[in-house]
């Protein structure tokens, strides 16, 4: 029997990846402060992601999550939100089109800003201070004051948070994520990609849809759908006193909800069963998210799935898996096989970013768009062997056009990262690749929708 969850109960329990705030008083303050702050998101938001998330178990729908690794205070602007919101948006109807099923969208926006660390302390000619944990705890500058944990920047965090949803709220419900005009900026990239002649048949596919739509009345001034669209947000629920103080009894049905963002996810190195992280995120009723790495054993999974969604709710839970390119074969599938053989729905999401991070000669953390797309197609071969759906895929991606991943049609290489590179934590997928990963999956998509009745075929025989 699980002792009785309460909105601190949290506090009791073993707790890695926290900061050392050394003011207490201050803490206390900032905590308080927040708690009177307006929600993010509406609880009915958030049931209404996980009602979305509940027809991807079903196999009904595709999910789509991508954003920063880390955001941060300086890289806040307008038009990074707005790059970012474009090329999400490019990546979901290339989806939508492969796989000829709804994508769900879920960005890393509007709060992604803790992140949890190899160790405790970085080192530098000698000199030893905090590690950088993201924007909301302390700054990435190499000083004794930056490195400090400031609980104030948990303010900022929220304000930032609030402004960067007002845009993407606007983005998504005002006229900007026409289905016409994101498709413009697809045969853009298509017109322009080195390997742009492998994705013009499904654009110009997508342009006939379209104009065959239209000759049906269906166009943007009669058709909503083809006008807006819906985008939720999510972030790694890390830093637990921010997402206390974020967590409201929602009044139409009583539950806890943490009103920070739609859904939020229990990362690799904090997945501890009687750790404070699960213990938290069991009792808000925000669909959520749990990495699983290389190193889960199968009999924790199934506990983890235990705590976690105890009534086995479809949508409730969504199971990221970042194994890493080598890895996914032999690692994935029998996490798979127990759960389906315990009768678990869950939704199976790939992260090929996590289990593919190298650090290149010249000393960058980078990854391989090579190894990315290899976890990707492994994830989906997996899946098709035993049977179960593969139901999405998490990018760490951004609209600008960084140099922070190696390869791909720009063939950026191993000397390049140093032109723009600007991430915070891990290395990013640019616009461009983040763009071709998409159409590349959608081929993958394809190609699996066309092997379904053949399957079918051979079980019928
Ligand atoms: C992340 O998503 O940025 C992250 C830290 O992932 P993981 O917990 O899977 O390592
Ligand atoms: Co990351």
């Amino acid at each position: 029997m699980q002792k009785k969850w309460t909105l601190d109960s949290w506090r009791g329990m073993p707790i890695r990846q926290v900061p050392d705030y050394a003011d207490t008083a201050a803490l206390n303050a900032v905590e308080a402060t927040l708690r009177n702050y307006p929600p993010l998101v509406f609880a009915g938001e958030a049931r209404n992601l996980k009602a979305n998330l509940a027809r991807v178990v079903e196999g009904k729908s595709f999910l789509l999550q991508g954003g920063d690794c880390a955001e941060s205070f300086e890289e806040f602007r307008p038009n990074n939100i707005r790059d970012m919101f474009q090329v999400f948006l490019q990546m979901a109807v290339v989806l939508t089109f492969g796989a000829a099923s709804p994508v769900v969208k879920v960005a890393r926006m509007a709060g992604q800003f803790a992140k949890p660390r190899s160790a405790d302390t970085e080192t530098q000619n000698g000199v030893t201070l905090p590690s950088y944990r993201g924007d909301i705890i302390n700054g990435m500058e190499f000083t004794p004051e930056a490195r400090k944990p400031d609980p104030q920047r948990m303010i900022q965090a929220f304000s930032q948070s609030a402004a960067t949803l007002n845009l993407l709220r606007a983005f998504a419900q005002g006229g900007y994520a026409d289905l016409h005009r994101v498709h413009s900026w697809t045969q853009g990239f298509v017109a322009d990609s080195p390997e742009g002649e492998r994705y013009q048949e499904l654009a110009n596919r997508l342009t006939e849809t379209l104009d065959f739509m239209a000759a049906c009345g269906l166009t943007s001034e009669t058709t909503p759908q083809l006008r807006e669209t819906e985008l939720f947000t999510s972030h790694e629920a890390l830093l637990l006193e921010y997402e206390q103080a974020m967590t409201r009894i929602d009044s139409t049905t009583g539950d806890w909800y943490d009103v920070s963002a739609h859904m939020l996810w229990i990362g690799d190195r904090t997945r501890q069963p009687e750790g404070a992280h699960v213990e938290f995120l069991r009792g808000v009723k925000n669909p959520i998210g749990l990495k699983c790495g290389p190193s889960l054993p199968t009999d924790d999974l199934l506990k983890l799935i235990d705590i976690l969604n105890p009534e086995n709710e479809a949508g409730r839970l969504t199971l990221i898996t970042r194994m890493g390119a080598d890895k996914v074969d032999s690692k994935l599938g029998p996490l798979i096989r127990s759960v389906a053989r315990e009768g678990k729905n869950v939704l199976w999401c790939c992260d090929p970013m996590h289990g593919n991070t190298i650090t290149s000669a010249n000393g960058y953390k980078t990854r391989a768009v090579d190894s990315i797309l290899r976890e990707v197609k492994g994830f989906f071969d997996v899946h098709q062997a035993e049977g179960t759906y593969a139901g999405g895929v998490h990018f760490e991606m951004t609209g600008q056009n960084v140099t922070e991943c190696i390869g791909g049609a720009q063939a950026i290489t191993e000397t390049s990262l140093g032109d723009r590179y600007h991430t915070h934590c891990d290395p990013r997928l640019n616009a461009s690749q983040a763009l071709e990963l998409a159409f590349l999956i959608a081929e993958e998509l394809k190609k699996k929708r066309a092997d379904k009745p053949k399957l079918r075929a051979a079980a019928a025989m």
